[in-house]
């Protein structure tokens, strides 16, 4: 089998970093083939970016080049997180529409593509990942490469009506017609993309997911990505993760631990959930001091103004929720803008009762996944996940809510708090079973399996 090409906005140079869900899959593809991982380095320059750096590790090569402040400014903040995020998580609202920064991204699609393309061999298979680079396979086409090219979507593909609203669609989709196989986290997301074709230009679907189109053949279809299960059950026994429980364990004595873990971003629902939380208190006064909610969200490209807005609504929320409820002895809900390492993660949600995925949209969410393999055996705690959640397509057997309901989010966590035993271990043993059937490696090897089988023998 020939090499494997990565190719995403952040890599994984430094081991540590290698622990979330897209890292662990993209790292043991490349170590298993000698491959490459091409991206940014994480560095703004002053002026043009120079040759970019080479390093090397367990025989994977990585290649990184700098960003200059324009293209940081106008590809990564700009038509990258205020353009494609937004729209593509249904919130055109939010989208700063303005071409020229579409003119910057199309720019460091094209100048990646060309550092990427020397390097290229008979045999080689190149995998791109996310939204940043949706134009990567048309680019690395026109820097001559002709042998396969996948891509992965790691966040939702809107509904095309959604999709439309961004002026340069056309482009777009014609861009990712150059893909030999394009995965998305869901079926949802895969009719999607595929209805636009249809709908917009005339694409026929064939066997497999196929779809003939602007003269070519694509492949989409929906490969949900999974999580390293085995790692993270080990990471829930490590002695990190003992260490976060006993320190929680203090604070929380006898109450009931709901907990969330969501990076500070308009999609996963965080003011929703927190007015759910009040809601909540409102309704079950006997819930007062037996139960505490913490809810951890490091803040993310806080130099975008929406996220900037995000965390003066989080801090007013919390405080008023904890100003009407809280006491002397009880923190109703306790929120912490840091992050944690994803072993202390798996302590805080071995012993949680409740785990709160509530995003308003989001591609698939690991930590649904990863609050599931956590879980203690003879006495699990309980899912309650987003309908709008990629994973909730798979964990049926969590409690599901429309995230918008507050009054029903609130009833949900109240259901949660109080079911019984048999319940949360009947639901927790068929959640796990899947989790664990379809980890990283099922992933992986499912997409995989359509990009390669395109080499010739
Ligand atoms: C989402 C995206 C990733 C991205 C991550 C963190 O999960 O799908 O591509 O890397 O958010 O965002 P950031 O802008 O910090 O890379």
């Amino acid at each position: 089998m020939g090499r494997l090409i990565a190719i995403s906005n952040r890599t994984a140079t430094q081991s540590s970093n290698r622990a979330g869900g897209l890292a662990v899959a993209v790292w043991e593809s490349l170590k298993s083939t000698g491959g490459v991982w091409a991206g940014w380095s994480g560095d703004v320059c002053d002026g043009e970016p120079g040759e970019p750096q080479t390093l090397e590790d367990e025989g994977v090569e990585f290649l990184l080049t700098d960003l200059s402040r324009e293209e940081h400014d106008s590809y990564y903040l700009g038509y990258a997180n205020s353009v494609l995020w937004p729209v593509f998580h249904y919130r055109v609202d939010l989208a700063s529409f303005d071409s020229e920064t579409f003119q910057v991204y199309a720019a460091v699609n094209q100048r990646i593509a060309s550092l990427v393309a020397p390097r290229l061999q008979q045999g080689d298979s190149v995998w791109v990942h996310d939204y940043h680079f949706l134009l990567m396979g048309d680019s690395l086409r026109r820097a001559d490469w002709d042998g396969p090219i996948g891509f992965f979507l790691h966040i939702p593909f809107p509904a095309p009506e959604v999709f439309r609203a961004l002026p340069e669609h056309p482009w777009i989709a014609r861009a990712m017609c150059a893909y030999d196989v394009i995965g998305f986290q869901s079926e949802q997301d895969r009719a999607n993309f595929t209805r636009y074709l249809v709908e917009e230009f005339h694409g026929e679907e064939g066997e497999d997911g196929e779809i003939a189109v602007f003269g070519t053949t694509v492949k989409a279809k929906a490969y949900p990505i999974g999580i390293d299960a085995e790692g993270f059950k080990q990471a829930s026994e490590s002695e990190l993760a003992e260490q976060a429980e006993a320190r929680i364990g203090k604070f929380l004595g006898n109450r009931l631990l709901v907990i969330g873990v969501d990076r500070m971003d308009y999609s996963k629902g965080l003011p929703q959930r927190f007015e759910a939380v009040g809601e909540l208190f409102d309704a079950h006064p006997e819930l007062h001091g037996r139960v505490s909610v913490t809810q951890i969200a490091p803040p993310s490209r806080s130099k975008v103004e929406e996220y900037k807005e995000l965390r003066i609504e989080l801090d007013r929320l919390a405080g008023r929720i904890n100003g009407d409820h809280g006491d002397l002895d009880w923190i109703p809900l306790r929120y912490l803008a840091r992050s944690y390492q994803r072993e202390e993660l798996a302590g805080l949600f071995k012993i949680a009762r409740v785990g709160l995925v509530t995003p308003l949209r989001d591609g698939m969410n690991l930590v649904a996944k990863e609050f599931v393999m956590a879980q203690d055996d003879e006495d699990p705690g309980v899912l309650i996940l987003s309908e709008f959640a990629g994973a909730a397509e798979q964990l049926t057997a969590a409690l599901i809510v429309n995230p918008h309901d507050r009054g029903k989010l609130a009833e949900t966590i109240h259901l949660a708090l109080t079911m019984s035993l048999e319940e949360r271990q009947y639901r927790w043993r068929s959640l796990r079973d899947i989790v664990t059937s379809q980890d990283i490696n099922w992933w992986r090897a499912r997409f995989l399996k359509d990009l390669q089988g395109l080499q010739p023998v």
